[in-house]
């Protein structure tokens, strides 16, 4: 493994980005990050990067465009004292949603973000369960998205009732969900899901039979849980048994979101910790840590190795 490289942590994670560095066996780079009264961000390097391999480590979480903007000044602040390579390490990619437009006269976010990320010299991205995979197409430099399935499913397997049906609440899941599916050797379920809004869905088909079944969901990630709470309801509908479990990467967790989930009876949701978790004192709520898994590719790009068995 080569040793010319500095992690740097923004402030989206950096318990997660001092998990990486310790499980590198290595100290995290030095900087501070401070926020003007007027919202401005200032980042400072405080100590030499050139030439080197950089890493800055920053899920793109709420408040979304506060963490991008603050990932892009220290691209920026690094290629400006002449890194040799920045991987922005994104293990949450904010805006992934918004991949196509859904209507004219709207805006594709996920390639802007692209674009900005490119403009400021990041030569190689790193990322988890990218929402959508064409999402890479957006960039001309290598994507590399990291898969938790196996940690995930490893975690679950102990815990899991018997005749379990895995579940994908809509359409864009059920690559993942079939992955669960063959490591677990339950059978599959697909949710049809119409979004009226950011915060309205209706699941309007269920293919496939919950009869007597508990239910595993698979999910990227929860954000304001009414995904989650429309699937519970069509499963139920059909018959499902009351063990609901959820699994998803990205556990956004936003305000509400664990009233709703409490209500709706979900025996247990597991997530992992590519976002700060806000919610730490939740029984329900199980985090299993990716730290390990980015330790794990970051030595494979320093050592020149494939990653294909972490993708
Ligand atoms: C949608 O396509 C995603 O995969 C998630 O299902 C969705 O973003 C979750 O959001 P919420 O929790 O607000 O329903």
């Amino acid at each position: 493994m080569k040793g010319n490289f500095t992690i740097f942590a923004g402030t989206a994670n950096p318990q997660l980005a001092a998990g990486v560095a310790r499980s590198l066996g290595v100290q995290l780079g030095a900087c501070t990050v401070e926020r003007f009264p007027d919202g401005e961000i200032s980042v400072r390097i405080k100590e030499p990067v050139r030439g080197r391999e950089v890493f800055i480590l920053q899920p793109t979480s709420p408040p979304v465009n506060d963490h991008l903007v603050e990932l892009l000044a220290f691209a920026d602040a690094c290629r400006r004292a002449s890194a040799a390579q920045l991987t922005a390490v994104v293990p949450y990619f904010g805006y992934a949603r918004s991949d196509k437009r859904e209507n004219r006269r709207e805006p594709i976010m996920a390639s802007l973000v692209a674009g900005l990320m490119q403009t400021v010299g990041v030569n190689h991205v790193v990322t988890i369960d990218l929402h959508a995979s064409q999402i890479e197409g957006f960039f001309h430099i290598p994507v590399d998205s990291l898969t938790t399935a196996p940690l995930l499913a490893q975690a679950l397997t102990q815990r899991l009732p018997d005749k379990l049906a895995v579940v994908s609440p809509d359409a864009g899941r059920v690559r993942m969900a079939t992955e669960y599916g063959r490591r677990l050797g339950a059978p599959l379920v697909v949710l049809h899901k119409r979004r009226e809004s950011g915060t309205e869905t209706e699941v309007t088909h269920l293919v496939g039979d919950v009869r007597d079944r508990a239910c595993l969901i698979v999910d990227d990630m929860i954000s304001t849980g009414g995904t989650i709470v429309e699937s519970v309801e069509a499963l139920r509908t059909a018959g499902a048994r009351k063990e609901i479990i959820v699994v998803a990467t990205h556990g956004l967790l936003l305000t509400g979101a664990r009233d709703k989930l409490t209500r709706a009876g979900v025996s247990e949701i597991c997530v992992t910790d590519t976002v700060a978790v806000s919610e730490p004192d939740w029984p329900q709520l199980r985090i299993v840590s990716v730290a390990p898994l980015l330790a794990a590719a970051l030595r494979r790009f320093l050592a020149d190795r494939s990653l294909s068995d972490l993708c």
